[in-house]
């Protein structure tokens, strides 16, 4: 992965020295927040004439200098016109730019609440964040759809669901523009994978993307009225996004009038005069392509228009006055960098998001009063995992971990025993006991091919935690065959980890049970052996170093062996048990994708320590859905908590004890095995179809480099909508989530019939009734679904369409109305290239997830 930007301390720096400056300061920011910060949806004449003033100062050249940043995070200034550089930040979590920050539950977690006011609360704390830093550009928010629960990147995206991110994103922009702080919606478009993220290219029809793939974006621009768009890595339909005709001339500035900023993801740019041809605005960090060497000949000779660096430098000066940035400081001193007010705001989206997914006997909430000793254990109690990893990973001033969250709840009366329960990677590496005739032969190749240098090292332990390394000099490939004898009858964790771009295989008596497949960085890779007593294995691994040095470590060992004493003694004592499991920033990220399965170890875990205590709650952090098959049906309660952000383990605490009622509902469909989702067949590239791009890059020599295509031959039948129109059923359903009361929907009301031409602008009203019927307060989700059964083409069977959270006391009843518009009826026709709705039948349907919609009412529209 990238070395993402060196933290520079000059801002804050000279803002202190400024100190005297600082009343001054104060008083006129009292000034601009008594005027709205807002940026307007359109621009006044008077922003246009001033922009196109500033225009006619500068030179080419400087104009040029205007689309490229700099130092990393930043637009150059421009002396002349007062044009200070403006800064970036990313925050899917917490604004990061630079230092510790206040941590939320965004991305995923914020989808789990299902909370359109949460979202614009979260939005407006990080503007707020955002201008204590002097940040012009907030680096989010992810829209892009999950797709696939292995994506590295979904913590940081919303969910599954095109209207769900719509319905969210508005609100959250409008409140991180209401800061004077630009939000960037990203990242433009189908970057639904972080495998090879660079160089992989979507095949994908338009209809599918106008549906699923590009309606949160449409809202961002069209409702949330976003002042920036980030383009993405990958191609589309053979073109980089930030060169693609398509998505960036034809969708974004043509159907949806976007008239702000489209910058590059860093290093998204592969063409300086595509790109400026086709709609990038802004090529960060740095003019690697869209610059003076390039331009200024491809606009002499015609093959670049100047109106078209015009059209980007305007953009970019109308964002800056609509925000008043040449007038105000950005800074603003009435913020806090860290702000204990942003604490409750962080707790609260970690208490909305959490999602109770099972819960036998109602062994949940625990009551402290009946627990003398609790046992915390798992690699995800502490200490605390806020978020996940890449260039979202923020470091949170106070994190609280699930350990801290629980002893805070419980106090001095319970007794706390905690331990992590699983070995650290490089002791099963050392700890193996391989029989002696390992021989480790390093090939003069890539290929395994050539004299090899052989010796006959003890075991295979030289694993480094490093993204990159020097260049390798001479082409190496490393195989080891050793073999094992396994001490005892039971399950072996065959564990292999490398850094940066290796790759590897593992083979055991013939048979790969491990492929390393990542390109950008990647995860430890293990798997699941069964030996008898006695059983000898022989192991083959072949080893492709991405850098010089050899940076690989494979181990083997016991499961139960592995799991520490602790475990199953604390276990075995406590009234209760937490088993805190999941991903961390290193397995969880931008990068690379992640697996399917826990991380290496963690089932055996959960498995040692219900066999122990079957009083067992098992915990999850991480960014969507995973494997539960070995343990489900022995665990009793399953918590789902996302990344939780800084105040994750108080919310944990408060959830499982009661002191919140949970109210999270997943924003993705919860498969039983990846082979099982939907998309499984359409994520990674076919095999053998990889094309070449030859790209030329400034005073460098050409690089070929290996297209790998992606059919999204799974069209729209994304998610749920693949399991409703199939019929067939995932392990937990879109929309669902438990909650310690219940909630009945009753009395739908939905008129008879409608008119095409007569449905907007008031929308047409569908009102029913939630009560809670239980005895605790809590929260509901009410789902609206529409299904087309006249439809004359293919559409999924039932599409969320509508959704309102009421909070309820026991006993209470709220009458619900949402509105629909003509969008939620319609389809992408694609021969008309248009929103069309086919009159006929319609099928609404409430409830509480896709599968428990217990309202169904019918509506003609003619
Ligand atoms: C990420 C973007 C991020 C940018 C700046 C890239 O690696 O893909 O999401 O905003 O870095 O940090």
């Amino acid at each position: 992965m990238k070395n993402h930007r060196i933290a520079s301390t000059e801002s804050f720096m000279r803002i202190r020295l400024l100190g005297f400056a600082l009343t001054f300061f104060v008083l006129f920011t009292v000034f601009c927040r008594l005027a709205p910060a807002q940026a307007p949806a359109s621009d006044s004449p008077a922003i246009e004439a001033k922009a196109r003033a500033m225009l006619t100062k500068l030179t080419l050249e400087e104009k040029i200098k205007l689309i490229g940043g700099v130092d990393s995070m930043f637009t150059n200034a421009i002396p002349s016109i007062d044009l200070p550089r403006l800064k970036m930040s990313d925050a899917s979590v917490g604004v990061r730019t630079w230092g510790p920050t206040t941590a939320y539950a965004g991305g995923a977690a914020l989808a789990a609440t299902w909370d359109k006011n949460f979202a614009k609360e979260l939005g407006e704390s990080l503007g707020r964040d955002a201008r204590a830093r002097g940040v012009n550009f907030l680096l989010g928010p992810g829209v892009n759809i999950a797709k696939a629960p292995v994506n590295g990147r979904n913590f940081e995206y919303l969910s599954e669901d095109p209207y769900l991110n719509s319905a969210l994103v508005v609100p959250y922009i409008h409140g991180v523009q209401s800061q004077g702080v630009s939000a960037t919606v990203k990242h433009y478009a189908l970057n639904n994978e972080e495998y090879n993220r660079h160089n992989v290219d979507v095949e994908v029809d338009e209809r599918t993307m106008r549906e699923i793939y590009l309606p949160a974006f449409e809202a961002a621009v069209k409702q949330g009225h976003v002042t920036a768009v980030m383009n993405s890595y990958n191609l589309v339909n053979g073109e980089h996004a930030t060169q693609n005709t398509f998505l960036n001339l034809k969708v974004l500035k043509g159907d949806w009038k976007f008239s702000g900023v489209l910058m590059s993801d860093w290093d998204a740019t592969y063409d300086g005069v595509a790109a400026a041809n086709n709609g990038l605005d802004l090529e960060m960090p740095s003019a690697r392509f869209m610059n003076e060497q390039t331009l200024v000949a491809a606009v002499k000779s015609g093959a670049v228009k100047e109106a078209t660096i015009d059209d980007k430098v305007l953009r970019i000066f109308r964002v800056a006055l609509r925000y008043g940035w040449l007038d105000r400081p950005q800074f603003d001193p009435a913020d806090s960098t860290y702000s204990v007010a942003d604490r409750p705001i962080a707790l609260k989206g970690a208490l909305e998001s959490i999602t109770l997914l099972k819960n036998e006997n109602h062994i949940l909430p625990l009551d402290a009063s009946k627990i003398k000793t609790i046992a915390i254990i798992g690699p995800d109690a502490w200490p605390a995992v806020v978020g996940g990893g890449g260039s979202s990973q923020a470091d949170a001033f106070q994190p609280v971990s699930i350990v801290a969250g629980i002893a805070n709840l419980v106090g001095s009366d319970v007794h706390v025993l905690y331990t992590r329960g699983l070995p650290e990677m490089n002791d099963v590496f050392w700890h193996t006991s391989w029989e002696a005739d390992m021989k480790e032969a390093t090939y003069p190749s890539k290929t395994f091919s050539g004299s090899p240098v052989t010796s006959t090292p003890h075991g295979i332990n030289n694993y480094k935690q490093e993204w990159w390394g020097p260049a390798d000099k001479t082409p190496r490939s490393i195989r080891y065959t050793a073999s094992f004898k396994a001490p005892k009858a039971g399950k072996y964790l065959v564990l292999a980890a490398a850094s940066g771009s290796d790759h590897y295989t593992v083979s055991v008596d013939g048979r790969q049970i491990i492929e390393q497949v990542q390109v950008e960085g990647q995860y430890p890779e293990s798997a699941s052996i069964d030996l008898s007593a006695g059983q000898s294995i022989s192991v083959v691994a072949d080893y492709l170093p991405g850098f010089a040095g050899n940076r690989f470590g494979l181990g083997i060992v016991n499961e139960s062996d592995m799991i520490s004493e602790e475990v199953k003694k604390f276990s075995s004592i406590a009234d209760t048990v937490v088993v805190a499991v999941g991903f961390n920033p290193s397995t969880e990220s931008e990068g690379f994708d992640r697996s399917f399965t826990l991380p290496w170890g963690q089932d055996a875990l959960i498995e040692a320590a219900v066999a122990a205590n079957p009083h067992t709650v098992v915990t999850f952090i991480g960014g969507g859905a995973f494997d539960t098959h070995r343990w489900l049906d022995k665990v009793p309660a399953l918590v789902h908590a996302w990344y939780p952000g800084q105040e994750g383990g108080t919310a944990v605490a408060d959830v499982l004890f009661g002191r919140h009622n949970p109210e999270g509902k997943l924003p993705v469909s919860f498969d039983r095995s990846w082979q099982d989702d939907p998309s499984y067949q359409y994520y990674y590239p076919l095999k053998g179809a990889d094309t070449k791009l030859h790209v030329t890059e400034n005073n460098h020599s050409p690089v070929d480099y290996d297209i790998p295509h992606v059919k999204y031959g799974d069209k729209l039948m994304v998610g749920y909508r693949y399991w409703t129109t199939t019929g067939k059923h995932p392990l937990f359903p879109f929309g669902f989530g438990l909650s310690y009361t219940t909630f009945s929907f009753s009395h739908l009301d939905v008129p008879s019939s409608a008119n095409t031409g007569t449905i907007d602008p008031n929308g047409i009203q569908v009102s029913f009734d939630v009560t809670n019927t239980g005895s605790v307060a809590g929260a509901e989700v009410a789902q609206l679904y529409i299904s087309d059964p006249s439809a004359k083409t293919t559409r999924p069977e039932r599409e969320l369409k509508g959704f309102e959270k009421v909070s309820l006391a026991p006993g209470k009843t709220k009458h619900v109305t949402l509105s629909l518009d003509t969008r939620a009826f319609s389809y992408w026709d694609e021969s008309t290239h248009n929103w069309t709705i086919d009159p006929g039948k319609f099928v609404i349907r409430v409830g509480d997830s896709t599968e428990n919609t217990p309202l169904q009412g019918d509506l003609t529209i003619n």
